[in-house]
């Protein structure tokens, strides 16, 4: 499998490619930008930028409960970051000190999963997806845990493979792994499953399963520049993660524009709709394309290359088009495309049919 690569900038782009309209398709970011009301919340802070932001997350862990409802109270969240500082959080938290500790990932999957803990000394154990179908192997993955397991990782929708689970395996996994190992449900991409019903894992943490969800403000909300994400769990794991916390870990500006983003539900609908529509659109031209390509329920698609191709070779011959799209990291010949606004998509399957083309005549 070829390693996680970091995605190029949109000043990478235009440095090779020139001063083109680009179409930065890579990151799985949000088409629309951020939602306006988060914008106007960022902005209303700026003059009380000389104070120090409120010592902890409350207001935006109260906030967040009252979203959700169901029983959930403001101990069941915690802030961060961004999912990713969440992911270093739980490592920090469940590793034990002067111990060997091993994670369980289930590559094609997000590469902090394991950066993280290979940057902490610990042991990365793979328990790879199906090689056709990039399902979950929900019944063995206990299997592959050892005695210095601390964290299983599962990601639904996965990223870059965009395939999804049910209940079932979801509850599959959590049943078989021992008391002592936290399963954290990754789940950044929740918001754009919406052709299938996706496991109820908020239920497990009012059950006081051993898991932690993970979301983030990045995707859905169009804020990944400001790294706010949150983690749902039994109260006892929140307080684990809350103590390793720095003081004033979450400025000001990402609070306010946190709860701003939560509330506005105008622009994620818009999101959501855009993308629904526009995946089921991308799919029909991939068809028509002959382009094999994975389901996916999230905000990207993940396609093969065409013509045996590395997925490299693809992501290059996109960069004229003003393209940009990613080799889906740990597969060489599979690429992953953000589903943008149907301008950017257009472009997508226009470039992808003339590469096709030059591709026919360069066999020929
Ligand atoms: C599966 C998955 N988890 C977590 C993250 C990180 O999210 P954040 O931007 O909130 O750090 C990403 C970002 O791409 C992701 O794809």
């Amino acid at each position: 499998m070829s390693k996680y690569e970091i995605g190029k900038s949109i000043e990478d782009v235009k440095a090779e490619s020139g001063d083109i309209k680009i179409h930065k398709m890579s990151s799985n970011e949000n088409p629309f930008g951020p939602s306006p009301k988060a914008v106007e919340a960022i902005k209303s802070t700026f003059d009380e930028l000389h104070y120090y932001p409120p010592r902890d997350d409350s207001k935006t862990t109260q906030a967040l409960a009252k979203h959700f409802g169901r029983g959930l109270t403001a101990s069941n969240f915690t802030t961060g970051n961004g999912a990713v500082d969440l992911i270093n959080l739980l490592e920090n938290a469940m590793f034990k000190e002067g111990e060997s500790n091993s994670i369980v990932i289930c590559p094609p999957c997000f590469g902090s999963y394991a950066a993280t803990a290979k940057l902490k000394g610990a042991k990365v154990i793979e328990h790879s997806l199906d090689a056709e179908t990039f399902d979950i192997d929900s019944a063995g993955i206990a299997n592959a845990i050892t005695e210095d397991t601390r964290l299983v990782y599962v990601c639904n929708p996965n990223n870059p493979t965009g395939t999804y689970f049910d209940q079932e395996a979801l509850m599959k996994i959590l049943d078989s792994i021992p008391e002592n190992v936290t399963l954290v449900y990754d789940e950044v991409y929740y918001h754009f499953a919406t052709e299938f019903e996706m496991p109820d894992a908020i239920q497990c943490v009012l059950n006081k399963r051993n898991i932690v969800i993970l979301h983030s403000f990045s995707k859905s909300y169009g804020l990944a520049g400001m790294r706010m994400g949150y983690a749902i769990a039994k109260e006892e794991i929140i307080e684990k993660l809350r103590k390793r916390k720095l003081s004033f870990q979450n400025d000001s500006i990402s609070m306010a524009a946190m709860q701003a983003g939560l509330a506005d539900k105008a622009f994620l609908d818009k999101v959501i709709n855009n993308n629904t529509e526009q995946r089921a659109w991308l799919r029909d031209q991939l068809t028509d394309l002959g382009i094999k390509f994975w389901p996916s329920q999230s905000n990207f698609i993940c396609f093969q290359a065409p013509k045996g191709k590395l997925a490299s070779e693809i992501v290059s011959r996109l960069l004229p088009y003003g393209v940009m799209v990613r080799a889906a990291f740990y597969l060489p010949n599979h690429v992953r495309v953000s589903i943008g606004q149907p301008e950017s998509n257009q472009q997508f399957i226009k470039a992808m049919s003339e590469i096709i083309t030059k591709l026919d005549g360069e066999e020929k």
